[in-house]
């Protein structure tokens, strides 16, 4: 039996109150729901999410890590630099990510490998264009994304959370049906049974405008294993409504 995984990503949002705030608010509620949750924040705020949240149920993680250990990167961020603020996860290769950022698969695949060489587990993401799912390629855009991590981690593959976000259902108000997103989560585990013993054992998340109402039926789905939320994850109320609703 795998456990859900609700993860938030703030993306380019809050400030050191808001997130006190909404910690607080994500702390008292804690005892709430038995899945496991997470929040990954902007660099500069995971100082703060180690101080306040060690100790509690709540996990943590970044957004992005650099494809380098170190050197001459500006701007980059290393893997063992998150890990140092006690980070269990760190995003890799989300559509905003690739899309405005130029990230190719083979970048995404040498970051999971980062993350894992410095003990993370990375969230990788996965998920096609309106123009691709128009034009009939979905599970082609999901393997063929997802088959560069399979190579480059090779035996380590079962150490990733996968995370299935179509592009056309982020920030947009339009989700995947619990079909659709079934249908495309059942893909990438089979891409994923090919590659490990342990592909039952791992988490699949589905991503892409989950909120409070729609949580349950879309986590209820045989391959979904939880979520990453967006939008829903800034709101404490929403937050915690979507964690109860993955158990
Ligand atoms: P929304 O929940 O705002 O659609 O964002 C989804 C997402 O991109 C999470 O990584």
């Amino acid at each position: 039996m795998r456990r859900k995984l609700v993860v938030g990503n703030w993306k380019l949002n809050g400030s050191l109150a808001a997130n006190a705030a909404l910690l607080d608010s994500l702390l008292r509620e804690q005892g709430s729901w038995t899945c496991d949750a997470a929040v990954c924040a902007p660099y500069p705020y995971l100082a703060q999410l180690n101080e306040r949240l060690i100790g509690s149920t709540l996990n943590w993680g970044a957004q992005d890590c650099s494809a380098h250990e170190s050197g001459a990167y500006t701007g980059e961020v290393s893997a063992a630099m998150v890990a140092e603020f006690g980070c269990r996860y760190v995003i890799v290769g989300h559509s905003e990510r690739r899309a405005m950022h130029g990230e190719s698969d083979q970048i995404v695949a040498d970051k999971a490998k980062r993350a894992l060489a410095h003990g993370l587990t990375p969230i990788v993401c996965v998920g096609e264009t309106l123009a691709e799912r128009e034009a009939g390629v979905t599970d082609e855009i999901v393997k063929r994304q997802i088959s560069a991590v399979i190579h480059t981690l090779a035996h380590c593959i079962s150490q990733i959370v996968v995370a299935y976000e179509p592009v056309w259902a982020i920030g947009t108000g339009r989700t995947a049906s619990p079909d659709e997103a079934q249908a495309v989560h059942h893909v990438l585990r089979a891409k994923l049974h090919a590659a490990t013993e342990r592909a039952d054992a791992m988490q699949i998340l589905y991503g892409g405008s989950v909120k409070a109402d729609n949580a349950a039926t879309l986590f209820a789905q045989a391959d979904i294993d939880g979520g990453l939320i967006g939008g829903a994850a800034l709101k404490a109320a929403d937050f915690v409504a979507i964690c109860r609703a993955a158990g």
